[in-house]
């Protein structure tokens, strides 16, 4: 008999607002410990994960697979194409499917926003969000605050910047969550037609003018232009985008000394950066690929372990 649906709070990670800032934090605290120690390779013993990937991923699935690894998990990968979703079976038949044969997690990344929460819902096990369309990143988002906490020692009060296409930004929304969870402070910088109306309530401030906001922040966070998911209309000229809004030599120069960029990946030389970025010595892209390991394997603990 497969197990009935987990009855804690926080049995699937489909985005941040699913965590209390209390969740948020105990997740960055393990990621830190597992950091400093690995922790026992049994934490997840035969516990059965599948990752239920339905777009292409470098970072996401590689990090995803190690944590895994690490915490002692059975892993099956269904590479993308080679699930029977594809054949016409519901998105509640594959999760009896899987629950039935004892499967425990579901990490899954789909172009489509929704196909996560769909999952949860029938899925009597934790669905993990790897990245649903433009909706949420949860873990990416984590492991950004992880990077932003072990370079500032807090998260409250900081002064965050993300920049560029905000609207197709799966990243961008959940990071505008979960840094105002923690009481940080979050300016959306791009052009009008790539920021949203609105993220809800009394929203993250908007601005257009990047210079403007860069002497005043402790991390700008660079976003790549989502083409998958843009319609030509919306961004008239490539050029017009990097002239107001690529970070180079003269951009960062009006970054406060302390200041530290971060990109999530993939990043394209050109367009939202110039290489001057890749020489900054508060560039931290490798940091947040690391940490992204360990947010994973605690992200893991906590949802199974409590
Ligand atoms: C991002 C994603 O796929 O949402 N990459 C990642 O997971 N590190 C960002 C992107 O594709 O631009």
């Amino acid at each position: 008999m497969p197990a009935l649906k987990a009855p804690s709070p926080y049995s699937s990670l489909i985005d941040l607002d699913d965590l209390s800032p209390a969740g948020i934090t105990e997740i960055l605290d393990r990621a830190k410990a597992f950091h400093a120690e690995p922790p026992p390779r049994d934490l997840l013993r035969d516990v059965s994960v599948v990752n239920l990937f339905f777009e292409a991923s470098t970072r996401t699935y590689t990090s995803f697979a190690l944590a895994e690894q690490r915490v002692g998990a059975d892993v099956v990968a269904l590479p993308p194409g080679s699930s029977s979703l594809g054949k016409g079976e519901t998105i509640a038949d594959t999760a009896l499917t899987l629950a039935a044969m004892g499967v425990r997690v579901i990490v899954t990344r789909h172009p489509h926003s929704g196909f996560p929460a769909r999952l949860a819902e029938s899925f009597a096990g934790h669905v993990i969000n790897a990245g649903d369309g433009r909706h949420a990143h949860p873990t990416q988002a984590l492991l950004d605050l992880l990077t932003l906490e072990t370079e500032f020692g807090k998260l409250a009060g900081l002064r965050v910047a993300l920049v560029g296409d905000i609207l197709h930004s799966r990243v961008a929304r959940s990071n505008a969550i979960g840094l105002r969870a923690m009481g940080a402070e979050v300016t959306l910088v791009g052009p009008r037609t790539l920021l949203p109306d609105s993220m809800g309530g009394d929203g993250p401030r908007v601005a257009r003018d990047l210079d403007a906001v860069l002497p005043h922040v402790d991390a700008v966070m660079l976003l790549r232009i989502q083409h998958e998911r843009i319609a030509s209309a919306v961004l008239p000229s490539l050029d017009d985008y990097a002239r107001n809004y690529r970070l180079d030599a003269r951009r960062l120069a009006l970054l406060p000394k302390h200041a530290i960029v971060m990109h999530p990946g993939p990043y394209n030389r050109g367009v939202e950066l110039t290489e001057d970025v890749l020489r900054y010595p508060g560039w931290r892209y490798a940091q947040q690929v690391s940490h992204g390991v360990y947010v994973r394997m605690a992200v893991l603990d906590f949802l199974v372990n409590g």
